[in-house]
């Protein structure tokens, strides 16, 4: 049998510093980020969350309006713990520019930003946005301002790219092409043969701007970024540790779904290789029935006894209503059958791996009152 995750102890530990929600798209990820953040904030802890696309009305209840990469302190939270929760949406474009004016004056950052190269960049570059959730998540824990940092993770095409962004992207700018760039007449190379040789994530980037330009403004970006970004592969790499430390909590979140699931069972055995800490499954939008003590059998027999009833001796319309319930009751019951034989597959092949439920609610969640219906169904089961 699999162990129940104990999300309250991880929250309530004084040791987690950053619980980091991971999962498929569309299974709950900015959710359940919300309602852990909420649930620790009123247990006593200054927490932040760190969000990424949360849904607009969401956004609204938490007043994430605005996209200015800071956390803003979230109204209604109950204070009476004293604890607080703040919330912060990831505006990624937003981070690539901080970092450039972080470390250039102002002229010289004006003139970056305006730099169409850096625009096509610092917009198109695949797994940017995994890379600048890392890297804001490494300037917040540095700032030291929040005992819990939450983290939701982007809708990512592959589960690999949120573990492989900081290292892509470090090598990037670290590397080869960097040095090829920025003296292309020393290492002998034109700028064609970069090109091709072999940097496709960059050449769809610079085919659509090429132009008499590009070079110069390629050489300007390049040779700015390596002296700005000297430190890229260091902070990535210390990104990477912090997640690696005792600290850290992965939640993988999966709904009861073939896909979700399988996505899911990757991303254990991917945090295991790469000795992340997981924490356990969160299964969410579980369908449960308030009645499971009715079978499907005998609510769809029951069904075909009122059906036939009411053929012949029972008039009106309301044995065919019970009928209908009864099929309804029947349907759901199934469901939630295939649903824990999904989640049965997903525990025996990964029986260590601790697992939390939560219901399907009738609504979508958007406010706080919703979330703390998560929060409490995630930790008192
Ligand atoms: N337990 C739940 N019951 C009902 N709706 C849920 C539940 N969890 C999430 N949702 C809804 O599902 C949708 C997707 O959730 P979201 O957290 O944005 O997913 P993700 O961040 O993984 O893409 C949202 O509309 C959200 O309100
Ligand atoms: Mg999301």
């Amino acid at each position: 049998m699999t162990a129940k995750l104990d999300l309250e102890r991880i929250i309530d530990d004084p040791r987690t510093r950053i619980i980091v929600c991971c999962g498929s798209g569309g299974v709950g990820k900015t959710t359940t980020a919300a309602a852990i953040g909420l649930r620790a904030a009123e247990r006593g802890r200054q927490a932040c969350v760190l969000t990424v696309d949360p849904a607009r009305r969401l956004a609204q209840s938490m007043g994430l309006t605005s996209l200015d990469n800071t956390p803003r302190q979230v109204d209604g939270v109950d204070p009476a713990s004293g604890g607080s929760l703040h919330a912060m949406m990831l505006d990624m474009k937003r981070t690539f520019d901080e970092i450039v004016e972080a470390h250039t004056d102002p002229d010289r950052a004006a003139q970056i930003l305006a730099n169409p190269f850096y625009q096509s960049l610092s917009s198109s570059f695949a797994g940017t946005q995994e890379y600048m959730a890392m890297e804001k998540l490494g300037q917040l824990r540095h700032a030291d301002e929040w005992d819990l940092i939450v983290v939701d993770t982007p809708p990512s095409r592959s589960a690999l790219d949120f573990l492989d962004a900081p290292q892509r992207l470090g090598r990037f700018l670290d590397g080869r092409l960097i040095r090829v760039l920025t003296g292309p007449a020393k290492v002998g190379m034109s700028f064609m043969g970069v090109l091709n040789a072999g940097f496709s994530m960059m050449t769809s980037a610079l085919t659509k701007i090429l132009g008499a330009q590009v070079l110069k403004d390629a050489q300007t970006f390049v040779t700015a970024l390596d002296t700005m970004f000297g430190g890229f592969r260091e902070r990535a790499e210390s990104t990477y540790r912090l997640l690696q430390a005792p600290g850290t909590s992965f939640v993988v979140v999966a709904t009861p779904e073939p896909d979700a699931l399988r996505e899911a069972s990757y991303f254990v055995e991917r945090l295991d290789a790469e000795r992340m800490p997981l924490a356990g499954l969160i299964l969410n939008r579980v369908h449960t029935s308030p009645a499971s003590r009715l079978s499907t059998a005998r609510s769809l027999a029951a069904a075909e006894n009122l059906e036939s009833q009411n053929d012949v001796s029972v008039p009106g319309a309301s044995s065919a209503v019970a009928a209908a319930a009864l099929r309804m009751h029947a349907e759901s019951m199934q469901l939630g059958q295939r649903e824990r034989r999904l989640a049965e597959h997903f525990t025996s092949a990964h029986p260590a791996v601790p697992v939390a439920e939560v219901a399907a609610q009738p609504e979508d969640v958007h406010d706080l009152a919703g979330l703390r219906v998560v929060g409490q169904l995630l930790c008192e089961p």
